[in-house]
């Protein structure tokens, strides 16, 4: 009889392993912790992985795995391997809680560049009902396992490197590692793998043999790039994905019309949105979220953190700038440091050491040099002159300060919070505001100064020899 079937994708189970040790690093930290542009190299394949909408996220974890589960969180399912068994049995420990309709994917938590492109096309490839199997061509194919193909070119079996006759090792093509097969097969196959091999481990790429032999067929899935697979076992190699990754960053940014000068020093270590003729000098790091308007410089020696910056803004050299929101035509640094909650209207200038802290300053205000500003919100149009200090810290709480539009505060001065200084008000240099000062006044906090005619130098001491 026939049956109205519709035809659906299978859903998609990734299973990451990241039980290693990592040994080559030599560090404390597990491998996939370490971070690749800021984020752990497992969090890389976890965030592409999560783009498939897999019904399942799941890690194989043994070394360290607390450390893994508390730096990664709740959102994947974890499988623990209490014993490193060979990557077969890494995937065995995660089967259990794997749906056997499902397209079961397999990565790597030490292999951060994977693109999604790929993993789609070797997903669609298990849902047709083969072994997609994602392989690459590499000059030099090192300890790598190698694909085995037959005259026809239909991949047979992988073959270990530490398994492998001369003539084997000599082929370039190279096993991933990543591969995608329906659920309840690779569970069937697994249970066939044996340790008869040189290292007595239960491999995972005795199921290319295995499918073979089950009249499944392999296909061989090219990377796009070699440095999508390659995989980060050592600091030198974790170094080289580092500037592989960074230089696509740069690329992308120089396509949307932002001129670097130099693409090879620039560090994304998150997201960077930009508009047409951006200008970056070199050794300018981004951090977290970052949105450029058009036209904006930044300086060398620059940190920008989670911060929109907005058209024509300048950024001078070795200026941070965290958390901030800056509009248009503004000028921050050389050597200031705005920190987050600063909100910085049109046209505000910010000069050489000046902190900023949870302030907001009005359209055309300066703070031009040498000063701190905490806790304050200042109107359009303000001078807030050298070594002005906001006190907004009495120990225990913090207090606003309050400064309207047009306000000129003189050199050196000291703003006790809380307080007012209300519109037009203008206060003398060196002064200490410990009151509010009324509209279009004039405040002087100091002490009255005194000249002393007459008054004899001290003699320089005569000093003993
Ligand atoms: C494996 C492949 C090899 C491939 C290479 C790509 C096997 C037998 N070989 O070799 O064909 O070219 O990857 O990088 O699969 N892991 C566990 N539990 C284990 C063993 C490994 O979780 O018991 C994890 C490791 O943490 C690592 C990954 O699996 O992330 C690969 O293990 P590794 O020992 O590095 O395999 P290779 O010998 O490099
Ligand atoms: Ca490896």
């Amino acid at each position: 009889m026939a049956t109205n079937t519709q035809t659906s994708s299978p859903s998609i189970e990734v299973v990451i392993l990241a039980a290693g040790k990592g040994t080559r690093m030599r560090s404390k930290l597990p491998k996939v912790l370490h971070p690749l542009a800021g984020k752990p190299l497992l969090q890389h394949v976890l965030d592409t992985a999560s783009e498939l909408n897999p019904k399942g996220l799941h890690v194989v974890v043994g070394h360290q795995a607390e450390r893994v589960q508390e730096t990664i969180g709740s959102s994947v399912n974890w499988a623990e391997q209490l014993e490193q068994l060979g990557t077969g049995h890494a995937v065995q420990q995660a089967m259990p809680g794997v749906d056997d309709d499902s397209v079961v994917l397999v990565l790597y938590g030490d292999v951060p560049m994977v693109s999604l492109n790929t993993l789609e096309r070797c997903v669609a490839s298990a849902a047709a009902g083969h072994l997609g199997l994602v392989t690459a061509d590499f000059d030099d194919p090192a300890q790598l396992g190698r694909i085995i193909r037959n005259g026809a070119g239909a991949i047979q079996e992988i073959v270990e490197f530490k398994d492998a006759n001369p003539e084997q090792v000599a082929i370039k093509e190279i096993n991933s590692g990543i591969m995608a097969l329906n659920g309840g097969v690779l569970t069937r196959l697994l249970s066939q793998v044996k340790t008869d091999n040189a290292q007595g481990e239960y491999y995972l790429t005795d199921v290319i043999a295995l499918a073979v032999a089950n009249n499944i067929e392999v296909q061989g899935l090219k990377a796009e790039r070699p440095e999508e697979v390659t995989g980060v076992n050592d600091r030198l190699q974790l170094a080289e994905l580092e500037r592989v990754y960074q230089m696509d960053r740069a690329k992308e940014l120089m396509q949307v019309g932002v001129t670097l000068a130099d693409p090879s020093r620039i560090d994304v270590r998150g997201s960077v949105e930009a508009g047409q003729d951006c200008f970056i000098d070199a050794n300018v790091i981004f951090v977290g979220d970052v949105v450029l308007g058009s036209g904006v410089q930044i300086a060398s020696g620059c940190v920008i953190t989670d911060s929109v910056l907005g058209d024509n803004v300048q950024v001078h050299a070795n200026t941070l700038v965290e958390g901030a929101q800056v509009a248009a035509e503004c000028s921050l640094g050389p050597f200031a440091r705005i920190r987050p909650g600063s909100d910085l209207a049109t046209g505000v200038k910010i000069g050489n050491f000046v902190e900023l802290k949870k302030s907001k300053l009005g359209a055309g205000s300066k703070a031009s040099h040498l000063t701190y500003i905490g806790d304050a919100t200042i109107g359009a149009d303000c001078n807030i002159g050298a070594g002005t200090v906001t006190c907004n810290y009495d120990g225990i709480n913090k207090h606003q300060t309050q400064i309207g539009d047009r306000v000129f505060v003189g050199t050196n001065s000291t703003l006790v919070a809380p307080v007012e200084i209300n519109q037009d008000a203008f206060v003398a240099a060196g002064s200490t505001i410990t009151s509010n000062v009324p509209d279009e006044t004039l405040a002087v906090g100091r002490g009255k100064q005194r000249n002393i005619p007459g008054w004899v130098r001290p003699d320089r001491r005569k000093t003993k020899s």
